[in-house]
C-alpha cells in the first residue's frame, strides 16, 4: 500500500479484539512516531505505552466509553512544554501541539500500515489523567490512542466524508 491507499483506508476504529499487539509491532509504531519532524527538531514528545491492567484502568477512567475499553493497548502521547519551540521573535506561539500532532499522525498511519486500528481521542479528563499518572506540570497528555486488532464484526467501515479539494484549496 502506498501512502494515499493507507490514507484512504484508515478510519477511526471503535471496536477491538482482545488479542494482544505483538511487541515488534508496538516498536514499529513508536519508531515511525520517533522519526517525525518537529519545530527546531526539539522533539517535545513522550509516549506512555499502557499495557498493565492498572495503567489501562487509569486511562479508561479518563475516557469512560464502552468501546474504548475493548482496546488491549493504549499509547498516551504527551507534549513537553519545557522543550517545545516557541516563536519568540514574534508572538511566542508554543508549537508543542503542532509537533505532538505530527508524531501522532505518523503513529496512526503506522498502525494502519500494520493492519491494526486506532482512533484519536482528545475528549478525555486531562486533569484526572495527569494526576493519576503523576505527570509533572510541564508534561501535558494531548492524545490517547487505543490500539489493537479491529473487531470487524462490530466495526462497520464508515463512508469517508471529506470536503472536496476545490473547497479547501486554491491555486494562486
Ligand atoms: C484531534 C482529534 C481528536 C479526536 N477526539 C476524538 C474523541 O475524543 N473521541 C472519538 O471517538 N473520536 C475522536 N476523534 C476522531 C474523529 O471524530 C474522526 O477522526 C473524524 O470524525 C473523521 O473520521 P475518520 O477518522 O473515521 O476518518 C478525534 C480526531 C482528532 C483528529
Amino acid at each position: 500500500m502506498n501512502l494515499v491507499d493507507i490514507s484512504r483506508k484508515r478510519y477511526s476504529v471503535r471496536a477491538y479484539l482482545a488479542q494482544k499487539v505483538e511487541p515488534s509491532k508496538i516498536n514499529y509504531i513508536l519508531e515511525c512516531a520517533r522519526l517525525a519532524p518537529s519545530a527546531c527538531n526539539m522533539q517535545p514528545w513522550f509516549f506512555y505505552i499502557i499495557e498493565s491492567e492498572e495503567a489501562k484502568g487509569i486511562v479508561r477512567r479518563s475516557y469512560d466509553r464502552e468501546w474504548f475499553k475493548t482496546a488491549p493497548l493504549y499509547i498516551v502521547v504527551c507534549g513537553d512544554h519545557s522543550q517545545s519551540w516557541k516563536r519568540n521573535r514574534f508572538d511566542n506561539k508554543d508549537h508543542c501541539d503542532v509537533d505532538v500532532s505530527i508524531a501522532s499522525e505518523h503513529l496512526c498511519l503506522a498502525v494502519e500500515d500494520l493492519g491494526l486500528g486506532t482512533c484519536w481521542v482528545c475528549n478525555f479528563d486531562k486533569n484526572m489523567l495527569s494526576e493519576a499518572l503523576n505527570l509533572p506540570e510541564h508534561i501535558e497528555p494531548i492524545v490517547l490512542f487505543p490500539i489493537g486488532y479491529v473487531d470487524e464484526e462490530n466495526s462497520a467501515v464508515p463512508e469517508k466524508k471529506r470536503k472536496l479539494l476545490s473547497e479547501i484549496s486554491k491555486r494562486l
